[in-house]
């Protein structure tokens, strides 16, 4: 067998797990090998460190296997861009993505590798009524082309999964699992992932996110009271009134705090110390429990007593307490029956940060419907999160150009939070969104993903209407207001058929076919941005068609974030004129089909740059 024949690679992991198998490796080079890992080695090696024993603490399920498993799939799909669907595409760095998730982390993974600042999510909660995506994990793509009935075959994969399956909670964490699994790996080190969940699954939920980024990366479990009035149809006559947002973080990550309100600090008595504010100086003990912060105190100036109050005592020792009688910082009451006070300086102040309460209270889901109501003039999704407990973690958990990540977007509200906090503070914070086109059995919208991008589109009209002179921004700071859609189709490259038989005739007719790797009909637009995606080109990347080139049609791929450009031509042929006409330079990358290039072409081209070929 001549080299050209040698049998191509079988596919291998897909770049989340290789990711994860190259960091084993930079630890631990001995145990690796060729890209797998060698357990015997790591057992060897680890020693009694190894648990090996089936009675240990883990997280296990039925189908955990093939949930991991599903991670090891090729990708198989493309992005589409969607231009009629978008607004300001060319120019806004927000995206949102039709499609089903998991494929579509995949295909974002080299793009967004460490670079999410913050994940916010919202998926099904598994209540035995919502449906759960169910993975096809021998073939993932072809279920959702089937799903979306972009493949001929029919196929019902709409199913709700009830708490009489057997595999209530297995479906649930299958799913769940490589999602978050993908995920993790696109958060920066300073990153956090807020997830919102209720009873059903908050367990699972805290099971899963310890085992992937580590016990010590749980930062907290908010707790957010959605309704305002007790629901009085329970049998248990419970009326669960909160929900959950369970937040993880990277090590540098942290939450910016709430402003601690400084119009409280005045200065009434003219003190040379300046402002200050009065602070209660009771405790939270009885005697019995800290007698040493019961004991009076006496104004040196009118001679009264203070008792220490019987149920709390003072909250500082009798000899601070002195100190600060003795430093005039003591408000002392008119009347015997009052409590002495302290005041606080402004100019002691340490922080004028406080801590994020864990206690939520930005609105209801009703306010959630109302918005929603406001927009579409009706309720036509129920229970869409409210945009103010969204954006209460965008303005947490980002500043500046940050990019935050929804990949269960639902109608959508996390791009309004994204936008309205930028209006509120000036940044120019970027939203990545992700849904399924699922049926909503609507003629209008079809599908939750159409809701979304209708919301956005609406949302857009009216923030573009509001007068911006109510935000507190600069008028002149330019706005992006906008967002690229895209839709996920299958790749436009052919793939080795890996179902048929392995014999000679097979083998030779699937190599004939891979000399044009590119399919029958492929779509330009489609097969630039597939391959933008390969090089690690986010979604905000620009494609231009390179005017000066006159011989060829020649894109040129760049993204100034990443400050990198790559030069793309799909033609056939490619002419001697349009290398001369480049000016390529030994830094550049080019890129086209193996096909355009004949011998001469492609040993001159591959000495001027970096050439690849589809
Ligand atoms: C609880 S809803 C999110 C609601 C959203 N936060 C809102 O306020 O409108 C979960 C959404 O995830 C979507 N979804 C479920 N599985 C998905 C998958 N595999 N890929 C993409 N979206 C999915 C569902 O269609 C549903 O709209």
């Amino acid at each position: 067998m001549s080299d050209e024949e040698t049998p191509p690679v079988a596919p291998k992991a897909d770049d989340a797990l290789r990711e994860r198998v190259a960091e084993l490796e930079a630890l631990f080079p001995e145990f690796v090998s060729e890209g797998r890992v060698d357990l015997e080695k790591v057992q060897a090696f680890l020693g009694s460190n190894v648990s090996d024993t089936p009675e240990r603490y883990q997280l296990n399920w039925a189908g955990k296997r093939d949930a991991m498993g599903i991670l090891q799939a090729p990708r198989r799909g493309a992005l589409a861009p969607r231009k009629e669907e978008s607004i300001n595409f060319d120019e806004t760095g927000h995206a949102f993505v039709e499609g089903e998730n998991l494929e579509v982390l995949k295909l974002l993974y080299k793009a967004y590798f460490g670079r999410i600042k913050m994940i916010y999510i919202d998926p099904p909660f598994n209540t035995g009524n919502d449906f759960i995506y169910s993975d096809n994990f021998a073939a993932p793509l072809e279920n959702y082309l089937k799903f979306t009935r972009q493949m001929d075959a029919s196929g019902n994969l709409l199913t709700s999964n009830p708490e009489t399956s057997g595999r209530f909670h297995s479906a649930w964490l299958s799913m769940m699992y490589p999602r978050l699994f993908v995920a993790r790996q696109l958060l920066r080190d300073d990153g956090m992932i807020f997830v919102s969940i209720d009873d059903h699954e908050l367990h699972d939920l805290r099971l899963i996110l310890n085992e992937l980024f580590g016990e010590e990366s749980f930062a907290a479990c908010f707790v957010w009271q959605r309704r305002q009035k007790a629901d009085s149809r329970t049998l248990d006559r419970a009326s669960t009134d909160h929900e959950y947002v369970v937040a993880y973080r990277n090590p540098k990550a942290a939450l910016r705090g709430e402003d601690i309100d400084v119009t409280k600090f005045t200065n009434p008595d003219n003190d040379s110390r300046g402002p200050w504010f009065s602070a209660d100086l009771t405790g939270l003990a009885t005697k019995e429990q800290r007698p040493n912060l019961h004991y009076s105190v006496t104004d040196p100036k009118t001679g009264i007593v203070y008792p220490p109050s019987p149920t709390r005592g003072w909250s500082i020792s009798n000899e601070k307490f002195q100190k600060n009688i003795g430093e005039d910082r003591i408000i002392w009451p008119s009347k015997p029956s009052g409590r002495p006070r302290l005041k606080k300086f402004l100019n002691e102040v340490r922080s004028f940060q406080t801590g994020f309460s864990t206690i939520l209270d930005v609105g209801y889901t009703t306010d959630g419907t109302r918005e929603i109501q406001a927009i579409f003039g009706e309720k036509i999704l129920q229970f869409p999160k409210p945009v103010g407990l969204i954006k209460s973690f965008v303005r947490q958990a980002t500043s500046g150009d940050d990019i935050v990540l929804d990949f269960f977007a639902g109608t959508c509200p996390t791009a309004e939070a994204v936008w309205q906090a930028n209006r509120e503070d000036g940044g120019k914070r970027r939203v990545v969104l992700i849904q399924l086109p699922e049926p909503t059995g609507r003629a209008d919208f079809r599908t939750i993903a159409a809701i979304g991008k209708e919301r956005m589109r609406r949302a857009i009209r009216a923030m573009n209407s509001e007068s911006r002179k109510q935000a507190r921004i600069d008028p002149q700071i330019p706005e992006d207001l906008g967002f690229r859609a895209f839709s996920l189709v299958a790749s436009n490259f052919r793939q080795w058929d890996e179902t048929k038989p392995p014999d000679a005739d097979e083998y030779q007719r699937q190599l004939a076919l891979m000399i044009d790797p590119l399919k029958k009909g492929w779509d330009v637009d489609s097969v630039l941005w597939e391959v933008a995606l390969r090089e690690g080109y986010p979604l905000a990347s620009r494609i231009t068609v390179i005017e000066s080139v006159t011989t060829n049609t020649v894109y040129r791929i760049s993204n100034l974030e990443l400050g990198q450009t790559f030069t793309l031509c799909l033609d056939p042929k490619l002419s001697p004129e349009t290398v001369r006409q480049l000016g390529l330079r030994k830094t550049d990358l080019f890129i086209c089909r193996d096909a355009a290039l004949d011998d001469e072409i492609a040993a001159n081209v591959a000495l001027q740059c970096h050439l690849k070929t589809l």
